[in-house]
């Protein structure tokens, strides 16, 4: 199939589907998924979103706790501009129909996360992106202008590299037609041809063994970028939420949502320690970083493989009421959170570095735009204030929709695009190949660039990353392709790309935390 279309738009979470909804009225529209449109990593939010509503709070406030948590490398402009636009962002998410919890007086029923010095997390009960993404999806199905194409797999972005045109790191004119994608019903690669791309393919979470992250996120949208010769950056900052639940064997991690430490969950040792005072004067309710770092010293020094949140001391029937997707799921496997302690351990959560974008989200790839996990606003800095990430989406898909609509009519189609050339490919056969070498991959990822790095390990995993490299790349040229070879290929990219800038960031500071430069500020 070769198709053309106004906008592409590359995934079908909350960065996408907004996005989508507001181009819509000017051109065509094509969303792809690769799943269902409905798994998306933005239906596993639990916490809510983050937004200024009402006094006390004040947009300085959420914008210097986003700072802070950030460790001031976050960029003060963008900053400003995602705090200042997230009362209006919300409003336009109620408008598409989204249900946020309320009180009896009528006003949002606001919680607090770590990190956040006022209640300003919108939510719906424990379930905030599932119904964030049930109202999306429900106003783009009603729209005539958009089509949903799922179970596609975007292999790769079109750039001039595909007329033969040299392209490198060093061409600022590198230009974006459009994408490959592979058809799940011919198992070719068809051509769509666009005026305007955006990438919302979300995190990379799967390049760890233990993660929150649903299995879509390979960090496909950064990988194709970087091989188009686009800028990624600040990689090497990867979220570890401290409380996924233990249950081993269980992939993806279900995530103990951090509100319920705002709702007065404590952490505790296995001999019944309050250990988070001893780490920061915010106990529980610290920044993740200082958290998930804690909650893996505890962990090292006792030798046990998780520690607990205990909610025993709350009100029961309240509990039940605001968790109650977290006290079926602990029921189902014989833990009752209203009488029992709640075994957790880190997971890796979020990627704050990516696709580096500006205030319009446009990526350094001509009519290219990112927005979502798979971006890099310079909202998160060093570290990610808890709920920043779907307001961060709705406010850069905002802002992509209104750059993207004024530049539409001045692009044209680039015809000269040849089709995807699969001669000489082979199907293959042994997918054990794929398998274990993701899992290879993983725990190269989890033992030696977790939560805690040094340079040595860093210099270890490339020095394996490199082999699985190596033979990743011969299968993949000889194979017909699947989803499968080419999300390992993307997260190979993605592991070397966050080992490499951890390696060059010659510092701690927030999420990257290496014995070898221990001494800066906020680490333990
Ligand atoms: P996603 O929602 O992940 O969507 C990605 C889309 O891209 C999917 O449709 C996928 O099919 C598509 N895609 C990817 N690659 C390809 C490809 N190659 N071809 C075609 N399609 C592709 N953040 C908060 O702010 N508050 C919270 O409370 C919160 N809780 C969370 C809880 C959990 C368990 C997790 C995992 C994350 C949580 N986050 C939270 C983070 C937040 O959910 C995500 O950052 C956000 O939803 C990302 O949205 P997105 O639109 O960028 O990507
Ligand atoms: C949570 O609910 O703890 C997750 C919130 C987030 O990742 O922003």
């Amino acid at each position: 199939m070769r198709k053309k279309v106004d906008f592409l738009v590359i995934g079908s979470g909350i960065a996408g589907l907004s996005f989508a909804l507001k181009v819509a009225d000017h051109g065509e529209v094509c969303i792809i998924s690769k799943n269902k449109a409905e798994e998306t990593a933005t239906k596993y939010a639990q916490g809510g979103i983050a937004a200024v509503m009402y006094t006390p709070d004040t947009y300085e406030k959420h914008i210097r706790d986003t700072m802070i948590a950030g460790d001031e490398l976050s960029n003060p402009e963008i900053v400003r501009i995602a705090i200042t636009e997230s009362t209006d962002r919300i409003k336009e998410l109620i408008e598409w129909g989204t249900q946020f919890d309320k009180k009896d007086s009528g006003q949002y029923d606001l919680a607090k996360e770590g990190g956040h010095s006022e209640y300003r997390v919108l939510h719906h009960k424990d379930s905030t992106g599932l119904e964030i993404q049930r109202a999306l999806l429900c106003q783009v199905q009603k729209h005539p202008n958009i089509s949903l194409y799922e179970n596609y797999f975007t292999v790769d972005l079109i750039t001039q590299h595909h007329l033969n045109i040299e392209v490198n790191k060093k061409t600022n004119d590198v230009k974006c037609y459009g994408a490959y994608v592979l058809n799940p019903e011919t198992k070719e690669i068809d051509t769509i041809l666009s005026k305007i791309t955006l990438l919302a393919t979300g995190g990379a979470g799967n390049v760890y063994s233990t993660t929150t992250n649903p299995e879509l996120a390979t960090g496909d949208g950064v990988a194709m970028v970087y091989r188009a010769k686009g800028i990624i950056e600040k990689m090497e900052f990867i979220q570890f939420h401290p409380t996924s639940l233990n249950n081993p064997g269980e992939t993806p991690s279900f995530l103990i949502t951090e509100t319920m430490r705002g709702f007065g969950g404590i952490l505790k040792s296995h001999s019944g320690e309050k250990f988070m005072n001893k780490y920061d004067e915010r106990g529980s309710l610290a920044p993740r970083d200082i958290v998930a770092r804690a909650i893996d010293t505890e962990m090292k020094i006792s030798g046990d493989d998780f520690v607990f949140l205990d909610c025993t001391h709350l009100d029961e029937n309240k509990l039940i009421t605001e968790f109650p997707t977290i006290y079926a799921k602990c029921l189902s496997i014989g833990i009752d959170i209203t009488k029992e302690m709640i075994p957790v351990i880190p997971a890796a959560h979020y990627t704050c570095g990516g696709i580096k974008v500006d205030e319009y989200a446009r990526s350094s790839i001509e009519n290219l735009y990112a927005s979502g996990e798979c971006s890099s606003t310079g909202l998160h800095g060093a570290n990610r204030l808890a709920s920043n990430s779907l307001l961060e989406s709705a406010v850069f898909s905002h802002r992509a929709s209104i750059d993207s609509i004024k530049k539409r009519s001045s692009i044209t189609y680039c015809n000269e695009v040849p089709d995807w050339d699969s001669s000489g490919t082979v199907l293959n056969e042994e997918m054990v190949l794929i398998t274990q070498t993701h899992q290879e991959l993983q725990s190269i990822m989890s033992n030696y660039v977790g939560i805690v790095r040094s340079n040595l390990r860093l210099r270890r995993a490339l020095d394996r990353l490199q082999i699985i490299y190596r033979e990743t790349e011969e299968l993949y040229n000889k194979s017909i392709l699947t989803t499968q070879i080419c999300e390992l290929r993307n997260l190979i990219n993605i592991a070397f790309l966050i080992i490499k800038m951890a390696q060059n960031r010659k510092e701690s500071r927030g999420l990257h935390y290496s014995i070898d430069y221990p001494k800066t500020r906020n680490n333990i």
